[in-house]
């Protein structure tokens, strides 16, 4: 079974594509590279001893993609590609509402045009907004998403629901991603932002490594045990072989279905920086700051319904999480430019 992984060379693609190759799959990656590097791929192929056909392609290039489809035999794709730096959504709408929606659309369109009707598509906790309840589960109604990077997830969700209704030969996964962090065991892929980070952990990595001086805690007056943000934050690894499970039922012929990759535990920003202090031995200086905008409070999943039906559920905890963020930023200070 061949799956195209769009936006295969980034940080949960490239992870993706090492746990599909484990399992037997034959993959093709496509990627413009607009927020990653080719490297990954050949140490991709270094942990897997196989090689990763790559197609340096849009997934709004129509032509490009139909060249995907005219040489290779696509039976599902796995669909990474899109922007997804919220700050910069805020900034540039139009370009994330172009890239993330005309991309899949134009995508969505050649997969059926080649009769290729599976896919699994990178969705996020965003969606959910401001949580009516945790921990979330799928029935939890979807939100008012603050900024359009997340209306761009909420909208594909309705659009790949729409499709698979009006054609139930679609089977479509929708994966509510929480927060991944950690890197593959060997230290040799990992988390790449460009500039300064806006996610926690890289941020958390890079004053550990001595690139950033201070850790700014956005908020400690936030309804929590010690005032500061929590989320759920998951391994790469264990997002990854999320989706190999979810690849298992889509294989069934499973219409549409919806499911949280989360661990169901909620750590706040304190609770991280202590737990990557103990795992790595590294002291992270932090300051108190005002909230940052569009934040919440609270958020965590129910992980349940895919333990109930994928037969999956997270591995690790939040000591190999740091560990293994540290061992790859510390092994690589420049990312893929060492
Ligand atoms: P990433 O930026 O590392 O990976 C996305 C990849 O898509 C990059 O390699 C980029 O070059 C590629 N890409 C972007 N636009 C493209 C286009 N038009 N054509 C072809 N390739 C394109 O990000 P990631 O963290 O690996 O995220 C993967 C997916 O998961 C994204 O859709 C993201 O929105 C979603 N997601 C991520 C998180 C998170 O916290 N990392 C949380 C929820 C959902
Ligand atoms: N935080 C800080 N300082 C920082 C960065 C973050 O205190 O420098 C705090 C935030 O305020 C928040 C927590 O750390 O309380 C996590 O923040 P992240 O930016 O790492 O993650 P978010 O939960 O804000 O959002 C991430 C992705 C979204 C995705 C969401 C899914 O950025 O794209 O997880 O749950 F939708």
């Amino acid at each position: 079974m061949t799956i195209l992984v769009t936006g295969g060379a980034g940080f949960i693609g490239s992870h993706t594509v090492v746990e599909l190759q484990n399992a037997g799959y034959d993959v093709v990656v496509m990627d413009n590279l607009v927020n990653a590097s080719p490297k990954s791929l050949k140490r991709v192929e270094a942990i897997t001893g196989k090689k990763v056909p790559f197609y340096e392609t849009d997934i709004r290039d129509r032509e490009g993609l139909e060249e995907i489809f005219s040489k290779e035999k696509i039976d599902g794709v796995i669909h990474f590609a899109g922007l997804k730096a919220v700050g910069e959504s805020v900034e540039k709408p139009w370009e994330y509402y172009d890239n993330n929606i005309t991309g899949t659309l134009t995508l969505v369109d050649v997969m059926r045009k080649h009769g290729c009707k599976n896919i699994i598509f990178s969705s996020s906790a965003t969606v959910y907004g401001d949580p009516a309840f945790v921990p979330i589960t799928e029935e939890c109604p979807k939100g008012t998403c603050t900024n359009p990077y997340g209306w761009t997830k909420s909208m594909l969700e309705q659009v790949l629901s729409d499709i698979q209704k009006a054609d139930p030969e679609w089977n479509v996964v929708l994966l509510r991603y929480f927060n991944p962090i950690g890197a593959h065991k060997s230290g040799t892929i990992g988390e790449n932002p460009n500039g300064i980070p806006n996610n926690l952990m890289p941020y958390i990595t890079q004053v550990a490594v001595g690139k950033l001086q201070q850790l700014s805690v956005f908020g400690d007056d936030y309804d929590t045990h010690d005032g500061t943000g929590v989320r759920d934050y998951i391994h790469v690894v264990d997002l990854a072989i999320g989706h190999v499970k979810a690849l298992k039922k889509l294989e069934k012929g499973s219409g549409l279905n919806i499911y949280n990759l989360g661990t169901g535990n909620g750590y706040s920003v304190l609770d991280i920086v202590k737990n990557f202090e103990e795992a790595t031995g590294k002291k992270i200086p932090y300051v108190i700051k005002g909230r940052r905008a569009g934040d919440i409070a609270t958020c965590y999943a129910s992980a349940a319904k895919a333990e109930k039906e994928l037969g999956w559920k997270a591995q690790y905890g939040i000591k190999e999480m740091c560990e293994d963020s540290w061992r790859w930023q510390s092994q690589n200070p420049n990312g893929y430019d060492d």
